[in-house]
C-alpha cells in the first residue's frame, strides 16, 4: 500500500485471460474488433480496470487553473477526480470524494475556492488535501487520518494527465516528446476561451477509432474540409512539396518539424490546404493575437493523440483539446476546449462563434457517425471488416494498442481483486 492506494474497479470474473484470448482470437489481423467489445458491460468493466484505471488520462491544460485555488473536475468512468492549484502554485490531483461519507465534493467543471468544503456536513479540506475542520466529531478523532486521497499527476507542455493506479506507467517518453512538440504553442500562456461537453452514445473505442481517420472527412465534414486535405500523400508531387515546404518553415524557425511517435501517442505537423490560415468557416484566423510562436507564414496544425483519452490540434491562433472519457458501455463524454492567448480579449480579438463553429459542427457530425456506427455494430449481422492500410493506419494502431493491453500479463495484474 502507498499514499496512492485506492479501491479500483474489478475485472469481472468472466473476463479470464483464457476468455479474453478466445475473444481476441476472433479478430483477424488488420480487421476491426468483434461487436461485443463495443457493447458488453463486462468488457466495459474490464476496460475501466485495465485501461482507464492504469493509464495516464488527459484532463486538460494547466492554464485552465492559473491561480491558487483554481480547480477543475472530471469523471474517469465512475471515479470523480479534482485537479487544483495549491497555495504554493503547485498542481495537485485528488479523488473528488469526501472522506466522511463519500459525498462528491465539487460538481462544477471549473471553479475557484480557498478550501474544499463538502456541501453535505461541511468537512473542510485545505488545498493540499489535508482535513482542516470536521465539526461534532469525538475528541479522539484525528483529522490527519482523513486527507483526500491523492491521485498521480504529470504535465507535458502545458497539458495535464492523471493516473489512478498505485504504480503508474512510465510517463517520461511521452512527456519528453510533447514538451518539445508543444514548446512553440504557448499553452502555458493561454486561457480557456470555451468548453463544450457532448455525450456520444457510442463505446469509448468507437469514439477514439472515429477520431483516428479522415477516411470519412470528405463525405462527413464539409466545414472541416475548408482547411483540411483528406489525404496527405507523399507520393503526390504537389502534396509532397506542400508538406515539405511547411516543415522547412518550422525548421528555419528553430522548431522541430519531425513526427513524434510512441506506442500510445503520435504528433505530426501538417499544412492546411489552399490559402487557409486557420480552422474556421472561411479559413481566416479566428483570433487576431497568435497563440505561441508558430512561424507566421506556416499555416497548419500540430495534430496529436494520446491513448486512451485525447486528440488535439495546435494552430497558429488557437488550440483545440478534445478529451474522451467513458460514461458507460455505450456512452462517452466528449469535452472540447478552445484555448487562445491569455491576453486575447473576447469581442475584440475573437468571437466564440467564429472560434468554435467548425469544431462544434464537426463534433455534431462525428456524434451522428459514431451513434450510427454503434447501431450497426450492435446488430447480430455485424462482422468486423478490414481497415484501409493507408487511410486507417491510425485506427489500426489504436486497436492493436488496445488489444496489447489485454494480454494475460496485463489481465493478471490486480487479479487478487477479481470480482466473484
Ligand atoms: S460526506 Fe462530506 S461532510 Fe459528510
Ligand atoms: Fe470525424
Amino acid at each position: 500500500m502507498n499514499a496512492f492506494s485506492s479501491e479500483t474497479s474489478l475485472i469481472p470474473a468472466r473476463m479470464t485471460s483464457e476468455h479474453v484470448r478466445s475473444l481476441l482470437a476472433q479478430r483477424r489481423p488488420g480487421y476491426g474488433l468483434p461487436g461485443n467489445f463495443y457493447t458488453d458491460p463486462d468488457i466495459y468493466a474490464m476496460d475501466l480496470a485495465v485501461i482507464f484505471e492504469r493509464e495516464w488520462i488527459f484532463i486538460g491544460a494547466s492554464c485552465e487553473i492559473p491561480k491558487p485555488g483554481n480547480f477543475m473536475t472530471a469523471m474517469i468512468g465512475p471515479t470523480p477526480i479534482i485537479v487544483l492549484r495549491d497555495r504554493q502554485g503547485e498542481l495537485r490531483a485528488f479523488h473528488n470524494t469526501c472522506r466522511h461519507r463519500g459525498f462528491k465534493l465539487c460538481e462544477a467543471s471549473h471553479g475557484h475556492t480557498p478550501a474544499l468544503i463538502c456541501p453535505y456536513h461541511r468537512w473542510t479540506y485545505r488545498l493540499d488535501g489535508t482535513l482542516a475542520h470536521a465539526k461534532y466529531m469525538p475528541e479522539d478523532f484525528k483529522p490527519e487520518e482523513f486527507p483526500l486521497l491523492p491521485v498521480h499527476l504529470r504535465t507535458a507542455g502545458g497539458t495535464i494527465y492523471v493516473c489512478l493506479a498505485e504504480e503508474p506507467p512510465d510517463f517520461a517518453p511521452f512527456q519528453e516528446a510533447m514538451t518539445t512538440q508543444l514548446a512553440p504553442h504557448g499553452l502555458e500562456n493561454a486561457k480557456l476561451a470555451y468548453e463544450d461537453n457532448l455525450i456520444e452514445h457510442g463505446n469509448w473505442k468507437m469514439v477514439m477509432e472515429n477520431s483516428r481517420e479522415c477516411y470519412h472527412c470528405a463525405t462527413g465534414h464539409s466545414e472541416l474540409m475548408i482547411t483540411f486535405l483528406d489525404i496527405y500523400d507523399f507520393a503526390n508531387p504537389e502534396q509532397n512539396a506542400l508538406i515539405r515546404g511547411y516543415w522547412d518553415k518550422w525548421d528555419r524557425a528553430g522548431f522541430t518539424a519531425s513526427v513524434a511517435e510512441g506506442p500510445d501517442y503520435r504528433a505530426a505537423r501538417l499544412p492546411f490546404t489552399g490559402s487557409a490560415q486557420s480552422i474556421t468557416m472561411d479559413g481566416s484566423p479566428a483570433v487576431s493575437r497568435p497563440l505561441g510562436q508558430s512561424p507566421a507564414d506556416a499555416y497548419g496544425s500540430l495534430r496529436w493523440v494520446h491513448y486512451p483519452s485525447t486528440f488535439n490540434h495546435c494552430l497558429n491562433d488557437y488550440t483545440v483539446l478534445v478529451r474522451m472519457l467513458p460514461i458507460g458501455p455505450e456512452e462517452t463524454m466528449v469535452t472540447t476546449k478552445w484555448l487562445v492567448d491569455a491576453d486575447a480579449v473576447e469581442g475584440v480579438d475573437y468571437t466564440i462563434e467564429k472560434l468554435t463553429k467548425v469544431w462544434r459542427v464537426t463534433n455534431d457530425q462525428d456524434k451522428a457517425l459514431v451513434e450510427r456506427n454503434q447501431a450497426g455494430v450492435r446488430s447480430s449481422g455485424y462482422r468486423a471488416g478490414p481497415y484501409s492500410p493507408s487511410l486507417e493506419a491510425g485506427v489500426l494502431k489504436f486497436v492493436d494498442w488496445y488489444c496489447g493491453k489485454l494480454s494475460p500479463r496485463q489481465l493478471g495484474v490486480g487479479r487478487e481483486r477479481v470480482a466473484s
